[in-house]
């Protein structure tokens, strides 16, 4: 399929299109030929659930994995999920397992070699599955072009992407175009590497650096502006993990500037819903997550646990797809008076997460809440 590129504003960038092609179809065969650290998933323990469908994924398919950190949504059961910039397909075939057989995962890249190898293992993994027809597909197309790729607006529950937003040269398009895809209520939920400052000129144009996915890296504020020209709700900060190169010929290029693997969760929340703090109980029925829900670094609702949540995550808790696994109350409505847990001023900064040096952090971080169990008056 010819592919053009996307936008006219992006055409004087046309060239990192090919470059990037180049690199993730030509250049690297494998995860060992990674001249950085950059496109490593941190080693965190990972939830026995996650692994066990790992395990299942074909050894040529994770051998070509890029990502930088676990793309694992909670309740994904027969919700169509799209993966932006799939790659070999190695989170497509993860979460084919589940959304299950009434679910959907649809793959995109613009690099055919990638493409090739996700697709030729479209049988093996639906046999694996015991599915009785496929419920994958992988589609060639540009991120920042998913109309022109075919793809139907409001669309998709949920958009995941792994180290790729990095790699575009037009984000504020990326993330127009998956708003559009996405149903109302429906979230983005991605890995990728951010910058503790704008990344000068000389580094963001060296080849390997940005095709390493270290010279095309946001930084993190910019994420926060663009998600609100957009129509996004404020991203909210999964999980983090600081980026140790790893090479010291790189290491000299890049200076004092800091990198960070960060997971963020970005829904998309009709503006005229109203954004009331209320209360919410979570009734413990997520597969996986029985004893409590990790939401964000900040809030894990623990199962009956009563808490006070503000407007912004009041909406999102009512709207999206997690609203049957919530008890909602307005503040009129306590009349007993019992115990909740209060919201509390939080940070989205991905730097301020107290990482270890070289390591990471995820939800757990801050407990319940983020804060201490207080008496609700
Ligand atoms: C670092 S790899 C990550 C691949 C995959 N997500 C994984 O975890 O293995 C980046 C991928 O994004 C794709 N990519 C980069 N920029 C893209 C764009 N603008 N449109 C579509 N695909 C893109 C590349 O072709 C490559 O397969």
């Amino acid at each position: 399929m010819a592919v053009s590129c996307p936008t006219k504003e992006c055409m004087p960038e046309s060239e990192i299109y090919e470059d990037v092609k180049d690199y993730y179809g030509r250049v690297l065969k494998s995860t060992s030929d990674l001249k950085s650290n950059a496109c490593l998933t941190p080693a965190t323990p990972v939830a026995p659930a996650v692994r066990r469908v790992l395990e299942e994924v074909h050894p040529e398919v994770t051998r070509r994995y890029y990502g930088c950190g676990m793309v694992v949504p909670e309740c994904l059961e027969g919700c169509r999920v799209l993966d932006l910039g799939c790659g070999a397909g190695r989170d497509c075939y993860m979460l084919s397992q589940l959304v299950g057989d009434r679910g959907l995962v649809t793959g995109i890249d613009m690099t055919e070699e990638q493409l090739d190898v996700a697709r030729k293992y479209v049988g093996y993994h639906t046999k694996k599955f015991g599915y009785k027809k496929p419920n994958t597909e992988f589609v060639q197309g540009y991120i920042e072009a998913l109309q022109e790729a075919g793809l139907k607006g409001s669309f998709y529950d949920i958009i995941i992407s792994n180290c790729v937003v990095n790699l575009s040269p037009n984000k504020k398009h990326v993330l127009k175009e998956a708003h559009h895809v996405l149903k109302d209520g429906g979230e983005l939920y991605f890995s990728d590497i951010y910058c503790s400052h704008r990344l000068p000129a000389e580094i963001r144009t060296h080849k390997v650096l940005w095709g390493e996915c270290l010279g095309g890296a946001l930084w993190w504020e910019d994420l926060l502006r663009l998600a609100e020209e957009v129509g996004f709700c404020t991203p909210r900060l999964v999980a983090a993990s600081t980026v140790t190169v790893g090479n010291k010929e790189l290491q000299s290029l890049l200076r004092d500037y800091k990198f960070v693997s960060a997971t963020f969760r970005l829904f998309k929340i009709p503006r005229n819903v109203s954004n009331e703090s209320c209360r919410v109980i979570y009734d413990g029925n997520v597969t996986g997550h029985e004893d409590f829900l990790k939401f964000d670094a900040y809030h894990t609702f623990r199962k009956n646990e009563v808490v006070t949540v503000d407007g912004e995550l009041a909406s999102i808790l009512k709207m999206s797809r997690f609203a049957e696994e919530f008890t909602f109350q307005d503040h009129a409505e306590n009349k007993t008076g019992s115990c909740c847990v209060m919201p509390k001023a939080v940070s989205w900064n991905p730097f301020e997460l107290e990482l270890p040096q070289g390591g990471s952090a995820d939800a757990s971080a801050g407990g319940c809440c983020g804060a201490q169990p207080s008496c609700c008056p």
